[in-house]
């Protein structure tokens, strides 16, 4: 059927009409529904430093999550950061890239990374820095949990064991979604050096290292605790091969790895000022386990009231199965006496540090 041309010229005219007054976006798609604005696999990072960076590019390099938003105080920094990391989007599958200083662009986070806090000044305590970073808590815990009440928060900020504590504190969550990232890298990093010694890939390399995260503790020994009774190899337990394995009396001095992981932390701030990248990997698995349900077990920070002869509230790292909701078992490992003990240990003298500090 042929169109006459007076209904023709209406038609054009009509359609010139609303191309004016429409925009492209609007001539280019018809709406069926207002989409979704907010993923289900959220992920928020405070603190844009250093560390909070290389968690936001790990967690996006890797899919863990194509939803980041970015909190800090200074504007400039968040902005540049937020429009270098959308800048690469073409190369990222599909990422929503935010950025502010308003705790509502976090709303609806599965999960809230905090590396935010104070670095320790010349001369200050490492008590006075863990009252200064309780501080910097208070202003940022509580909003979270305001736009994100079912959040699982995933502490990173040292001391992290006293800093989870503390969130815990301030948030009102459940202990389950209070979780610090602990001995997940420690762990790393002696896995690492075991597979170095053995020349076998590091995930083939099982061991624990276990008790209070190592960079910042508040002690002034390290209370970081290589459980050498279950080092192994594809089930055949070095201790087995070797009884010393790890003591004093070692011929090997397997030891050396121990002090070589306390030591890891000081000697890369020393050789680059900070530590980033293996952090920031570490933290994306732990996301990825909690946004994939995946029940795997992680060396990271949880309440260790009633296990291994602690009676106090503090938050240590243990070997914990990692889910949707956060730690849901604690794996009860058989200890020697001279580990238990180095936990309680640590236990006490954090305890009394939290009980100095003022909320
Ligand atoms: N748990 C671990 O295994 C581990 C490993 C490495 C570093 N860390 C810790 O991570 C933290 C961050 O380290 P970094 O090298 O990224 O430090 P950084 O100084 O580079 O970054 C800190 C960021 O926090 C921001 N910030 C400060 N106060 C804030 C507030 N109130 N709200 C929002 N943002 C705020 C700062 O503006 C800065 O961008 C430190 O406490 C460090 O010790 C922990």
């Amino acid at each position: 059927m042929r169109t006459c041309p007076k209904t023709a010229r209406l038609i054009h005219g009509i359609y010139e009409e609303k191309k004016t007054m429409t925009s492209i976006k609007e001539r280019l798609l018809e709406t069926v529904v207002e989409p979704v604005k907010v993923g289900r696999n959220k992920i928020t990072v405070v603190g844009v430093g250093q560390v909070g960076m290389a968690c936001a590019f790990s967690i996006l390099t890797n899919n863990v999550s194509s939803d980041v938003a970015l909190i800090d105080v200074m504007a400039d920094k968040l902005k540049g950061e937020m429009m270098d990391l959308q800048h690469g989007s073409s190369f990222l599958r599909n990422a929503r890239i935010t950025a502010s200083t308003n705790y509502e662009a976090t709303a609806d986070s599965t999960i809230c990374i905090v590396t935010a806090g104070a670095r320790q000044r010349e001369g200050e305590t490492r008590l006075d820095l863990v009252q200064r970073n309780t501080d910097i808590f208070k202003g940022i815990i509580p909003n979270l949990v305001k736009y994100s009440p079912n959040t699982t928060l995933l502490i990173v900020s040292n001391p992290v064991d006293i800093l989870t504590y503390v969130a815990w504190k301030l948030s009102g969550l459940p202990k389950n979604r209070v979780i610090g990232s602990g001995t997940n890298l420690d762990s790393a990093r002696f896995r690492f050096l075991m597979s170095q010694r053995l020349n076998i890939a590091p995930t083939s390399c099982h061991g624990w290292v276990i008790g209070e995260h190592g960079d910042t503790s508040v002690t002034t020994t390290s209370r970081l605790v290589p459980v050498w009774s279950g080092v192994n190899i594809a089930g055949v337990r070095l201790r087995d091969l070797c009884e010393e394995v790890g003591t004093d009396h070692d011929p090997e001095n397997w030891g050396e790895i121990h002090k070589q992981v306390v030591d890891s932390a000081y000697e890369v701030i020393k050789l680059k000022g900070y530590t980033s990248w293996a952090i920031g990997l570490s933290i994306s698995n732990l996301a990825q386990s909690i946004l994939r349900n995946s029940s795997s077990v992680h060396a990271i920070s949880t309440l260790v009231k009633g296990m291994h002869g602690i009676t106090e509230d503090v938050f240590l790292s243990l070997p914990c199965v990692l889910g949707e909701n956060g730690v849901t078992r604690v794996v009860q490992q058989q200890l020697t006496e001279e580990e238990r003990s180095l936990l309680q240990k640590s236990a006490e003298t954090m305890h009394k540090v939290q009980l100095s500090l003022k909320f």
